[in-house]
């Protein structure tokens, strides 16, 4: 059984038992009747957490400000089952932010973008373009973030809904660090920024974010599962190095 939990994604004990939610609608007491029957006009407006991140994020000025809004932003689930809020590592000063997808189980611990695997990989392919997130020049440092700042469940898929709520912050991460050259770690920022996946298709083609240039790469995950794409992975890292080097 618990291997099976594992295969599913359960990588943690919450409670000491389980809950049998089908029983719970028998125990629980049902919610009492509204006293009026409320009339069209008194029906409470429907919440759009997108349009009211876009207005949170046009009214932050710099970095620290945005890292707070969105830590109190409410409307994402994901939030409650996160231990961490993961917002950006590296230099923001540097020329290049890479997008990731969302943090997995070590970064929801540490509170740091990509410090497992699979960023201990990310952090020897920067290496081998002489780059690094720790590095002191903004031509050698890298600026790191994700399309979401709290760990979804099991590490799935990130939701349409939670991408687009949380777009907005992105864009004016974006806008805020101001680098010069974006990269698109893996389907989730592709689909997020390009309205596009198919990173396999996408991958090692410029391409435009927001008024910058863009390349989709694979995701260092990916590379982990398929290490015959770390030959493309590495034509696209020699790619960003002739880039920045003006060639
Ligand atoms: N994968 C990502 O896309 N981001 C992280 O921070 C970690 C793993």
């Amino acid at each position: 059984m618990l291997a099976w939990h594992i295969e599913c994604g359960a990588d943690e004990a919450i409670l000491d038992a389980t809950i049998d939610r089908y029983g719970l609608d028998a125990v629980l007491p049902k919610p009492a009747a509204p006293a009026t029957v409320a009339t069209p006009e008194a029906a409470p407006t429907p919440v759009d957490p997108a349009q009211i991140a876009a207005a949170m994020a046009a009214n932050v000025a710099d970095l620290e400000s945005l890292r707070d809004t969105m830590d109190r932003f409410p409307y994402c689930e994901l939030r409650q089952g996160a231990r961490n809020f993961v917002f950006a590592d590296g230099r923001p000063e540097a020329r290049v932010m890479i997008v990731g997808e969302a943090p997995g189980r070590e970064e929801d611990l540490e509170g740091r973008p990509f410090v497992g695997r699979a960023g201990q990989l990310l952090d020897r392919m920067l290496g081998a373009i002489d780059m690094a997130r720790d590095a002191t020049t903004p031509e050698q440092a890298v600026y790191i973030t994700n399309v979401l700042p709290w760990r979804p469940p099991g590490n799935r898929t990130p939701e349409a809904g939670e991408i687009a709520m949380m777009l907005p912050f992105l864009e004016r991460h974006i806008a805020l660090a101001d680098p010069e050259i974006v990269i698109l770690m893996g389907n989730v920022p592709c689909q997020a920024l390009l309205g596009r996946v198919g990173i396999t298709r996408l991958r090692g083609q410029w391409t435009e974010v927001l008024g910058r240039p863009a390349l989709p790469m694979v995701h260092p995950a990916y590379l982990l599962r398929q290490p015959a794409a770390k030959r493309e992975a590495w034509a696209d890292l020699l790619s960003l190095k002739a880039r920045l080097l003006g060639q």
